[in-house]
């Protein structure tokens, strides 16, 4: 049976029972509406740790889009099957007034790292990230956290984060879970319209041949051909296609660079924004 707590105290009153029968602590941060990517967090977690805690809280504080916000799906109760299925212990739901019972007015500076792509696009964005990533590491205290590679800069800057502030908590990465037509797997997948959703798999069908020209094409014209192709489809509307260094997420300007290469995308459908990524070496 998944327990569900709401109250921070009595939360860290469970997990400190927990740590101190020296059992291991792994933690799955999420905003619910879960899918099959998120639970593929939540299995490796329950294989590499002895005790499984998942947070759901839709952040106020990292939508830089109040629709956004509004429209984000909830499914609470759907959301504790499939944890209940997955064999995770706990779940931590608390309220808005429970994470931020006044303002948090913490300014993170990550360098580089939140300035380009998400960060240029979604301002205040990854501040807000950081700022409910580290108040649930405080509240939780974990072992290790998982985190996906969708979500590739998040990742980046959560790692940054670390250790900037010193915590003692491994940061797993996890591959990308898709639909079998390739799209991504996003909980903001749930509200693309019918013709939206048929587009949609072109973004990660345009990376993987993208990935297949690196011959072909130089670093800019490969830019200009993804943004051509997605274009295209008059259902989507690129917002950027950058190559950029694995680990600076700064853009490289020819295939030779030194280090490693991934291709991370943006993408409006409709209304909703999708985004996606691909290491191309
Ligand atoms: P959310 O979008 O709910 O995602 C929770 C975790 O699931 C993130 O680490 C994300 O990268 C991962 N994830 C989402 N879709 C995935 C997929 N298709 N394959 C693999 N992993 C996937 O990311 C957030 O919430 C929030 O920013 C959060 C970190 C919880 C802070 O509020």
């Amino acid at each position: 049976m998944v327990q569900v707590f709401s109250r921070i105290d009595q939360l860290r009153e469970h997990l400190k029972t927990v740590r101190n029968a020296g059992r291991s602590l792994g933690f799955v941060p999420t905003m619910g509406a879960l899918h099959d990517g998120h639970i593929s967090l939540v299995e490796r977690c329950v294989a590499e740790n002895d005790y499984t805690i998942v947070s759901i809280f839709v952040n106020p504080t990292q939508f830089n889009d109040k629709n956004d916000l509004k429209n984000y799906p909830r499914m609470p109760e759907k959301d504790l099957k499939m944890l209940e299925g997955a064999g995770a212990n706990a779940v931590f739901m608390p309220d808005e007034s429970e994470i931020y019972p006044e303002p948090d007015n913490r300014v993170f500076d990550f360098g580089m790292l939140d300035k380009v792509m998400e960060g240029k696009f979604r301002p205040g964005h990854f501040n807000g990230v950081a700022q409910v990533v580290s108040k649930l590491f405080d509240i939780v205290e974990p072992h290790k956290a998982y985190f996906g590679q969708k979500d590739y800069q998040q990742l980046a800057i959560i790692r940054e984060m670390v250790k900037q502030l010193g915590y003692k908590i491994e940061i797993v990465g996890c591959p990308i879970v898709r639909e079998a037509d390739g799209l991504a797997m996003s909980s903001r997948n749930l509200l693309l319209s019918p013709e939206h959703r048929k587009s949609a798999p072109l973004i990660y069908k345009t990376l993987q041949e993208a990935r297949n020209k690196m011959d072909e094409l130089s670093v800019k014209q490969m830019i200009d051909w993804v943004e051509n192709q997605i274009n295209a489809d008059p259902n989507l509307k690129i917002e950027y296609f950058e190559l950029v260094d694995t680990n600076t997420l700064l853009p490289v300007d020819s295939w030779n660079h030194s280090g490693g290469i991934i291709g991370c995308i943006a993408v409006w459908a409709g209304s909703i924004r999708l985004i996606d990524n691909l290491i191309f070496k």
